[in-house]
């Protein structure tokens, strides 16, 4: 996530474990992935341009984009391409998960939320369709003034085109391959006063659109964030510190050359992480009391003054916190 998303303050994590009950092929290179309670119980809501945290083995974490429909509350769906780079998460999506396999998921999270504008144009690159398409679904069924442009390589999933296409609304798809070159200067250029740009896809694209729009105009979704700066303390001052874990749980401590993380993890704690480097969300954990250094890139101002939660692989408390895991 950028600096350049909103942020809502309704953080309430939770691990679960949910069964695999389809994986559908989209288009070459593309699964998707349908999610249940192994039990059958109702699935968490979520609104669009939400995304879930998924436990592929031990230590492979990743996330991605709820792109089913919201008022499906018997499953989730998330779309999964195969990376060309895959550090394993796709890979492992592509090549091992099977129906029937459990997993441990966590979220869902809101790191882009619609937001009322009197107009929407909504910019895809390639996979970066998944969380706009319900943003997409939900603001054309509420009759706004909405415009989609959809730029991808190769082949489109069908499925995806047939929902586009189903709401109704301008759909403008540019397919590289047949020179449709989105010209992004040229959207621009003729926006109307209050639209709102939600884009999600390549850096390229979403740095082309942050040079091109004021930050009031623009939403954006980024696949890479930059990475934060680990917490530091001032020149001579010890960055030791403790967390509690709860109001009557063990003290952890942590060494000035050591992660909160790496600490609760040493501690036998169960954080589920990604990055470590401030960007996913994965690792957060709630503060009930105590004051933070906070250095991700994730939470905005707001948040970080309410205070209510943090990200152990970067930031640290001042000297000591009460968390919830
Ligand atoms: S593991 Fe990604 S924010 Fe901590």
């Amino acid at each position: 996530m950028t600096a350049l998303l909103e942020s809502t303050t309704d953080r309430a994590p939770r691990v679960r474990s949910v069964r695999v009950t389809g994986i559908t092929w989209e288009a070459e290179g593309i699964l998707s992935v349908t999610l249940a309670d192994p039990s059958g119980d109702p699935m968490p809501a979520w609104e669009p341009g939400a995304h879930i945290d998924m436990e592929l083995s031990q230590g492979l974490t990743r996330q991605y984009s709820l792109c089913g429909d919201p008022a499906d509350l018997r499953s989730w769906t998330v779309a999964v391409r195969l990376a060309a780079d895959s550090r394993g998460g796709s890979a492992h999506v592509h090549s091992t998960l099977r129906p029937g396999d459990i997993l441990r998921v966590q979220g869902p999270r809101q790191h882009f939320p619609l937001e009322d504008a009197p107009a929407y144009v909504f910019v895809a690159g390639g996979i970066g369709i998944t969380p706009l398409l319900p943003m997409i679904e939900a603001t054309a069924a509420d009759g706004a003034n909405v415009t989609v442009h959809y730029a991808y390589s190769g082949q489109a999933p069908a499925g995806f085109v047939e929902r586009l296409a189903a709401t109704g609304v301008p759909v403008h798809l540019h397919p590289s391959a047949e020179g449709e070159r989105l010209d992004l200067a040229a959207l621009c250029a003729g926006l109307g006063a209050g639209t709102l740009v939600y884009s999600c896809g390549p850096e390229r694209m979403l740095t082309e659109l942050t040079e091109l729009l004021p930050a009031e105009a623009l939403r954006i979704e980024s696949f890479s964030p930059a990475p934060a700066e680990p917490a530091a303390p001032p020149a001579g001052e010890s960055s030791a510190c403790s967390v509690q874990l709860g109001a009557d749980g063990p003290v952890v401590e942590v060494a000035e050359d050591e992660s909160v993380l790496d600490a609760l993890e040493r501690s036998g704690a169960d954080v589920m992480w990604s990055c470590r480097e401030g960007t996913c969300g994965s690792c957060e954990v709630v503060v009930l009391s105590g004051e933070i250094d906070h250095r991700d890139n994730i939470l905005d101002d707001t948040e970080r003054a309410e205070g209510k939660c943090f990200f152990p692989c970067v930031s640290r408390p001042i000297s000591r916190a009460v968390i919830e895991l």
